[in-house]
């Protein structure tokens, strides 16, 4: 602590901050100075944007890039759709006022990041940008080669539960490893490689606004996610300066787009890792969950569980309300008196989907520790208005037993939550997954691992 002792070493280096103005150079000189369009951008780059907001948000939430390329990015061919891969009961979206647990989801082999992708649950819809959804990926191949994907509807929460994400994107490469989480905001293209074998994990797929930090109001101006924490990607370049003018080798890429829910595909004959400079505010950023400082409740009683959150995205439908909020629940100490310290029994107003991020190395020793509690590839939804809490036994110890200080939640294992305001649609394939636990429509058990919280 407090940074993640992590076992795949860093590869890249990085620009550092959340939502500030950045700027970056695989080319010493290729962003222009001063005119974000001049005739003739350096070494006969061309000059592209990618806008994330309208022209006219405001300050503090607008999102503009300025790109300096080879080759604009409309030079391709017509896109078409792809055959849909998902089973109809993917498709199928049911809402149910049980709670539902997963002790695991099913995987395929021999898929790579996006393909391996189903959607566990769904609200809204991403043609109005409305809405969110949860989907896991189970990855044992990297993309294929000269292949590049982004999504058209909604930015990616990419929470990596096992293995590790070599991510390069269009603005620079991101490494993203078990207790990192990283964000890719819709636009921009990327190709996923797997550096260390299989990887697992969750995505949010926020079809509604952005991720943006949460307010701290009487906190202060720092603590929880601090924004020098944020990692951006540097600018990287696969083409050649010549006489002073920036060329790529002519090559054949795929690149794939989700767009409305649907899968499409074109080609193009150079390589959209052409960028030699970037600078502005809309860029992919990962960061580091074992930096986010924690607080909580030091004489009694517990503050409310937002204290847990990383990123935010609201809905602004009323004061307060999110279309996502993402929380997670670290290792700390528990110093209060007279206090019931698990979760008191609730009901929520927004949805609760509950995962798990193992940072150990050691899946096989995880796996032992989950007991009959959260296991490690499981993940829990209630949804609004569901009842829940404690099983009786983890109540009846937590109202007798002495209170001393304590640290709880186990090393290697770290529960997540992404809340919503929205019902969210759980998906046939989810639904069925959830039933193959034997478990759909009861919870006893799964919050055992919640006392730990
Ligand atoms: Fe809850």
């Amino acid at each position: 602590m407090p940074v993640t002792k992590f076992s795949v070493p860093e590869k890249y280096k990085y620009l550092e901050g959340f939502g500030g103005y950045h700027q970056s150079e695989a080319i010493p000189g290729a962003n222009p100075i001063g005119a974000n369009s001049p005739q003739l951008p350096p070494f006969f780059l061309s000059t592209e944007r990618i806008s994330g907001t309208s022209f006219t948000a405001p300050r503090a939430s607008n999102l503009q890039t300025w790109l300096y390329r080879v080759h604009p990015s409309l030079s391709h061919s017509d896109f078409t759709p792809l055959p849909s891969s998902r089973s109809s009961s993917e498709e199928q979206f049911h809402l149910t006022p049980n709670a539902l647990r997963w002790n695991d989801f099913p995987t395929t082999p021999n898929q790579d990041f996006l393909s391996s992708q189903k959607v566990i649950a769904q609200s809204g819809d991403p043609s109005k940008k409305e809405g969110l959804a949860y989907l896991t990926y189970s990855a044992s191949n990297s993309m294929p080669p000269n292949t590049v994907f982004f999504s058209s509807d909604g930015d990616y929460l990419i929470i990596p539960q096992a293995g590790t994400l070599d991510i390069h994107t269009e603005l620079g490469n991101l490494l993203v490893r078990q207790n990192e989480i990283c964000v890719i905001p819709r636009g921009i293209k990327y190709r996923v490689t797997l550096p260390n074998g299989n990887a697992r994990g969750y995505i949010c797929e926020l079809y509604q606004g952005h991720f943006q930090l949460p307010e701290l109001g009487p906190i202060g101006s720092c603590s929880l996610a601090n924004a020098r924490d944020f990692q951006v990607p540097i600018a990287t370049f696969e083409g050649r300066i010549s006489n002073g003018v920036a060329s790529c080798s002519p090559e054949r890429w795929t690149i794939l787009t989700k767009f409305a829910g649907s899968l499409w595909e074109c080609t193009q004959e150079h390589t959209p890792f052409d960028i030699a400079a970037w600078h502005g505010t809309y860029y992919p950023y990962k960061y580091d969950l074992g930096r986010f400082s924690v607080l909580g409740s030091v004489l009694f009683d517990h503050p409310d569980p937002s204290i847990f959150t990383v990123l935010t995205a609201p809905s602004h439908r009323e004061p307060g309300t999110a279309v996502c909020d993402f929380a997670i629940f670290p290792p700390r100490w528990l110093v209060m008196e007279d206090t019931y310290r698990p979760p008191y029994f609730h009901r929520n107003a927004m949805s609760e989907f509950a995962g798990v991020v193992i940072n150990s190395q050691d899946e096989e020793s995880v796996w032992n520790q989950g007991g009959e509690g959260f296991r490690p590839f499981g993940a829990t939804l209630n949804g609004a208005m569901v009842p829940h809490g404690m099983d009786k036994r983890t109540h009846e110890e937590a109202r007798r037993s002495e209170l001393r200080p304590e640290k709880v939640a186990m090393e290697g294992f770290m529960i997540f939550l992404l809340e919503s305001e929205r019902m969210m649609g759980v998906s046939g394939w989810a639904l069925e997954a959830a039933g193959k636990a034997g478990i759909k429509g009861s919870i006893t058990g799964a919050l055992k691992e919640k006392s730990k919280l």
